[in-house]
């Protein structure tokens, strides 16, 4: 049991379980505390600037069957496909033209060798097509640390894999437990992705079946304490061709899912000052004006969808997930607007860099 109040518990440096417990719980006026709290420390250490990152949904091709995805292995209701390299470099340069200073490659699981190579391939000739101008995420899954050298040395800057779930319990009824989904060799892969050098960002889901504020406080911790310059989480959202929909009446209402995902991405940015956090598509999924809410309690990067219109419908990881219709510039201008009308400023023609990253490199080097 924790005695403190919110606003003692925010008045301090630093939080325990018990403190974060307090503050997952809260309800009403006491979340306002901890929103108004996030957004001052986002504009004192961040500012208002939202970076945008162009998503190239690669491939749907996944070697893994973790229980909660809707593009897992064993789900054949799925065509799947892999998007041409021309495709990707059309869309590296529209993501230039557009002024986002970033792009994110993101597919299913492969480790074969005719994958690494393409992955390679396709990040010197993106750099290339782009003048070197873009900054470039992967998010591809574990590897091996020769292949995350290989694209690092190819051009990559930063790389997203999220542990899920930090609580290994919970981990594995999320996942088979077999060799293919082992919690430890995922978090090895995270501690490898940080001494290769790239910005390394991880992230949970949140609201998932079997999930407890105390894991979610955990994950918190977790995240601190591996010391990630990024964070992407966001809502579980259930997919009826998955295992885990089983236990869809195990799970909280679509609104308390985003209200928990808010104050998880809240407390966060008042926990690391200076990280990059991603307001989340899962969370527009939950409701249209969600990221831009994520935003204003603390996320600063938003990653519009640039996958060729063709196969966006087969990159549903859970169902009915935000599918865009509209050309990537008619949804640019209303996502400006949105982004301007909470006050807020696109950083055009920049990284958007992890400060954080910058900032421990920086402490290394003195
Ligand atoms: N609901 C929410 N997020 C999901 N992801 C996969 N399936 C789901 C789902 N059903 C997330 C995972 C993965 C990322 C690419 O998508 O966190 O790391
Ligand atoms: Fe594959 Fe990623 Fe889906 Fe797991 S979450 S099945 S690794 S695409």
């Amino acid at each position: 049991m924790n005695t403190k109040t919110i606003t003692e518990i925010l008045t301090q440096e630093h939080f325990s379980h018990n403190d974060l417990v307090t503050l997952l719980s809260a309800k009403g006026n006491d979340i306002k505390q901890i929103f108004d709290k996030a957004a001052e420390v986002k504009q004192q250490y961040i500012g208002n600037k939202v970076y945008l990152r162009g998503l190239v949904e690669y491939s749907n091709k996944c070697r893994k069957n973790c229980l909660y995805c809707g593009i897992r292995a064993g789900n054949n209701n799925v065509s799947r496909y892999t998007v041409t390299d021309d495709e990707v470099i059309q869309a590296a340069k529209y993501i230039k033209e557009l002024g986002y200073g970033s792009m994110v490659l993101q597919s299913g699981e492969l480790m074969t060798r005719n994958f690494v190579d393409d992955i390679e391939r396709l990040l010197i000739a993106i750099n290339k097509e782009t003048d070197y101008r873009l900054g470039i995420t992967l998010s591809l899954g574990e590897q091996s640390e020769d292949t995350y050298r290989r694209w690092f040395d190819a051009g990559a800057q930063r790389y997203l894999l999220r542990i899920e779930s930090s609580t290994p319990e919970l981990y594995y009824k999320l996942h088979p437990n077999d060799d293919t989904h082992s919690y430890q060799t995922r978090l090895e892969a995270i501690q490898t992705l940080q001494k290769v050098g790239y910005q390394t960002g991880s992230g949970v889901m949140i609201g998932l079946p079997f999930q407890t504020l105390d894991h979610l406080a955990d994950d918190l911790l977790f995240l601190q304490n591996i010391d990630v310059d990024m964070v992407g989480m966001g809502p579980y959202i259930e997919h009826s061709d998955t295992p885990l929909y089983e236990y869809k009446k195990l799970l909280p209402s679509k609104e308390e899912r985003l209200e928990l995902s808010l104050k998880m991405v809240a407390i966060l940015r008042i926990m690391m000052k200076d990280i990059n956090i991603a307001a989340t598509t899962a969370l527009q999924t939950i409701q249209p004006d969600a990221r831009e809410k994520a935003i204003l309690v603390g996320a600063n990067i938003i990653m519009p969808n640039v996958t060729p219109q063709s196969f966006r419908e087969q990159y549903f990881l859970y169902q009915n997930k935000t599918v865009v219709k509209d050309d990537a510039f008619t949804y640019h201008e209303q996502l400006e607007k949105n982004i301007q009308a909470i006050g807020c400023e696109i950083g055009y023609n920049a990284h958007g860099n992890s400060l954080h990253y910058k900032n421990k490199k920086n402490n290394k080097m003195n």
